[in-house]
């Protein structure tokens, strides 16, 4: 628990326990769980015509409806007596002054700073300074005042980073294609796969492109590859080194590595240790979004996450949308065994954000053991997946309703358009609200015979098809509602995510801003490249390993 190891809250005095199933509140909800599993969460909104209005609220240009779920008033209560016995109010209060919360690295997370309008902190002050340094960067590229190295100016920015420093802008940046700035088009290069590279710049002009080198340790292997590449690219037409200055600015907060891989000091934008890489679009790492959709735009955003990050520090634990949002997902992942949770933006553009929140949530949450070390018995995070609707309802939506998982499932969308088309629109809201009203209420085997009698079908032919047009329904969802897909509403969202994910790490007891197993892999494939690069035979690894290796060598010869 937040508090172990600490003096216990005196209101949780009752509440000792070393592990979060131990608790009372754990203990209640189980007992309950029993009572309601079976409860039918259309037969709900009959009983109680105010449910909407209960389980619903509206926050900085959202709206989060929870009431399509397998709660009733009580789960939500005993769901927050169990926050709170976690000691989410302190936790809160932590994250936000800046305390050690990522344990393991012995640093604060504070990216809460990154959008806050105050320069009170160090690292406010920090914050407002490069926000200034993007600001006059923006408006000379912006102004044509920046120009490549022949006089031309910047037609193309090409992002090269990967996870954090390319998932957050290549995600807002498509999500605001609506604000994009007139004349300059961002890429994203993320892949050690050569082709992505090589495709991107195949249309490119070098005379007319800013790359962006976006890593917080800038010692990415992914990154360095691809932007050695981009160097070479450029080069190949510029023909000064002298010229590469204008065409290459990097992020990190690594200035040292930055500058040895030669690019300008002045033209490096600073991050800092207390910001996670997934967590980082609202920083520097921002600077493709500023630089495809204006400062303006970029700083809306900001706004938009800062009103969530109120909303999260005051606001009442029964209202505060992403500490719902983090018990849901805690309810249905252990009390279910339910281990996917499906995303569902009916918004195109948004047709990155599964994927965005794919690193956020499960880079985050993927943990186990507790923040001492000790193994963790519950499972923390779920298994994220989606795609935009309409499109998942033509693939994976059938086993969404006819399937043997429960799924919760997130849908998100838009009440106005990005276009003029409202009727178009209006077809695209009612898919939204069908898909979920389907997931609710299913189709019953009566209905499904009674139907089938309608259409004049003899008994035989009913009793073979029936069982298979039965739905069961009663599949639980949340839908997020967003006034439109602006600047401020797209940042309230992420930041709304971004406090799920920590309210959920808090009541869990792990570390949300850590991720030491991504670096296994970094290690054993720099070990395996030196034996695919080099020749001969290989038996240096597993017979599986060393078969592949082989299998690559000799058809690559051959
Ligand atoms: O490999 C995982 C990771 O460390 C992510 O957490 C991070 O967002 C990404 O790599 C990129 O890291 P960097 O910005 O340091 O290049």
């Amino acid at each position: 628990m937040y508090w172990q190891g600490k003096q216990m809250p005196a209101s949780n005095s009752e509440s000792i326990f070393s592990h979060l199933e131990e608790s009372s509140a754990w203990q209640a909800l189980k007992i309950h769980q029993q009572q309601v599993q079976h409860l039918k969460i259309s037969d709900q909104f009959s009983t109680d015509p105010e449910r909407f209005n209960k389980l619903s609220l509206q926050v900085s240009g959202l709206l989060f409806d929870y009431s399509k779920h397998l709660i009733t008033p009580e789960t939500i209560r005993l769901l927050i007596s169990l926050a709170e016995q976690a000691g989410i109010t302190e936790a809160i209060n932590a994250m936000f002054e800046g305390k050690l919360i990522n344990n393991t690295e012995q640093r604060p997370a504070l990216h809460v700073a990154l959008r806050s309008p105050a320069s009170s902190t160090t690292q406010e002050q920090a914050v407002h300074a490069t926000l200034d340094k993007m600001q006059s960067f923006v408006q000379k590229v912006q102004s044509k005042e920046w120009t490549g190295f022949d006089g031309q100016a910047i037609r193309d920015v090409v992002n090269i980073g990967i996870g954090g420093s390319d998932l957050g802008p290549a995600m807002v940046y498509a999500g605001l294609s609506a604000f994009h700035t007139p004349g300059i088009r961002c890429h994203f290069v993320s892949n050690v796969d050569p082709s992505h590279l090589q495709q991107t710049l195949t249309e490119l002009n070098p005379a007319t492109t800013l790359f962006v080198i976006a890593s917080k340790t800038f010692s990415t292997l992914e990154t360095l590859q691809n932007a050695h590449r981009a160097r070479s690219w450029l080069l190949a037409a510029a023909k000064k080194e002298i010229h590469l200055a204008r065409h290459f600015v990097a992020i990190s907060s690594n200035i040292d590595k930055a500058i040895a891989f030669g690019i300008d000091k002045q033209q490096i934008f600073p991050l800092w240790d207390w910001v996670g890489g997934r967590y980082s679009l609202w920083s520097a790492i921002g600077l493709p979004i500023a630089l495809g959709t204006g400062m303006d735009n970029f700083r809306e955003l900001l706004a938009g996450a800062h009103a969530m990050d109120e909303h999260f520090r005051n606001s009442p634990l029964d209202k505060n949308m992403p500490l719902l949002m983090a018990l849901l997902a805690i309810w249905y992942l252990n009390f279910f065994k339910a281990e996917t949770q499906v995303c569902l933006p009916y918004i195109q553009n948004l047709h990155l954000f599964p994927a965005y929140l794919q690193q956020l949530d499960m880079e985050s949450l993927g943990k186990s053991v507790h923040k001492d070390g000790s193994p963790q018995r519950l499972d923390t995070g779920g298994l994220i997946w989606g795609s935009t609707g309409t499109n998942g309802q033509h693939s994976f939506h059938q086993l969404l309703h006819q399937g043997t998982h429960l799924v919760p499932a997130d849908f998100i969308a838009s009440v106005c358009s990005s276009t003029a088309d409202i009727d178009q629109h209006q077809h695209l809201l009612a898919n939204c609200f069908a898909q979920s009203q389907a997931l609710m209420q299913g189709r019953s085997l009566t209905e499904v015979k009674a139907d089938l009698a309608a259409q004049g079908m003899d008994n035989d032919e009913i009793e073979r098809l029936a069982p298979h047009k039965v739905i069961v329904g009663n599949k639980p969802s949340s839908t997020i509602m967003l006034q439109a897909l602006s600047p401020y509403n797209l940042g309230s969202l992420i930041a709304a995510y971004e406090h799920k994910i920590y309210a959920q790490s808090v009541i869990l007891d792990i570390n949300a801003f850590d991720q030491w197993g991504v670096e296994l892999g970094k290690v054993l494939s720099s070990k395996l490249y030196q034996a695919i690069s080099s020749d001969g035979f290989c038996d240096r690894f597993d017979a599986s390993s060393n078969g592949l290796i082989n299998y690559s060598k000799a058809k690559n010869q051959s």
